[in-house]
């Protein structure tokens, strides 16, 4: 018998600013929400003015984890000291591992128009956090459409009970990414491994969760709902549909030390990769 998710907390990402002044909206990494094991941040951005996003993020570095971009409207090219250069556009996935050392920008490829996406990072284990940078990078006619019903999941890694593979494959933490949309009043229901921590994000329209049939909470755009304990998902859309993430991951347990853009076990290496970067070795 499933143990159906339920909604455990609602939490409204906090406005900041980031990179050169790009305008974000950070839902995990602040206040309300300091991280979900293995995720330590998640922002989303979301703006028709340039003066918003044309800033960019210049020449940054990071060391630890994994960076995570999904864009679902504009283009952001990125481009990283060891030559490696592209651009994501809209329905793109970038799955960076930074791991021991990267040095890279992320600035729009767009001097107007809507930019909109998300940029999740996931922590990496200790004994993983020096592996060598490698990204995993796919434009949206590679990342598989599962259709059902009055739904379409966008695959983007996990695999789905009715066999959709994402392409992105991160054994360490067994991350489930899925983009969702339902037409109205349409039911999805899914498992979810009950070892990992999730959530859901809010895109558009609104989603009710069931705990059971008398039993619902709903998450509506730019909300995350932190969800209970459970092996199973079943939600429904409102009247007017509804589009959202469903991110899954499996927690680290492991003591996370942040130092900006380095995130490690303890203050010592957080400390070591600061002297790495300014003396040029990453
Ligand atoms: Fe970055």
């Amino acid at each position: 018998m499933a143990m159906r998710k339920h909604i455990r907390q609602i939490i409204k990402g906090m406005p900041t600013r980031d990179g050169a002044g790009v305008e974000l909206v950070r839902v995990i990494g602040q206040p309300a929400l300091g991280m979900l094991d293995p995720f330590l941040l998640l922002d989303t951005f979301r703006s028709h003015d340039p003066k918003d996003y044309i800033a960019g993020f210049p020449s940054h570095p990071h060391r630890g984890f994994e960076t995570v971009t999904y864009l679902l409207n504009g283009r952001m090219r990125h481009k990283d000291n060891a030559g490696h250069e592209g651009v994501i556009e809209a329905g793109g996935i970038q799955w960076m591992t930074a791991g021991k050392g990267i040095i890279h920008s992320e600035m729009p490829e767009q001097e107007n128009g809507l930019l909109e996406g998300f940029q999740l990072w996931v922590n990496l284990p200790a004994d993983h956090k020096m592996d060598p940078p490698r990204y995993q990078e796919f434009s949206a006619e590679h990342i598989p459409v599962e259709e059902r019903p009055g739904s379409l999941i966008r695959v983007i890694t996990g695999t789905t009970s009715q066999g959709t593979q994402g392409p992105v494959a991160q054994p360490l933490t067994h991350p489930l990414y899925l983009d969702i949309t339902l037409e109205s009043e349409q039911s999805f229901t899914e498992p979810v491994p009950l070892e990992n921590n999730s959530f859901v994000y809010g895109i558009e329209g609104m989603t009710h969760i069931f705990k059971d049939p008398q039993n619902h909470q709903s998450v509506t755009k730019d909300q995350l709902a932190l969800l209970s304990e459970g092996d199973e998902l079943h939600v429904t859309a409102g009247h007017s549909g509804s589009r959202f993430l469903l991110i899954s991951g499996k927690p680290l347990n492991e003591p996370v030390v942040r130092g900006g853009p380095f995130v490690m076990n303890s203050q010592a290496e957080v400390r070591q990769a600061i002297e790495d970067y300014q003396s040029g070795r990453f």
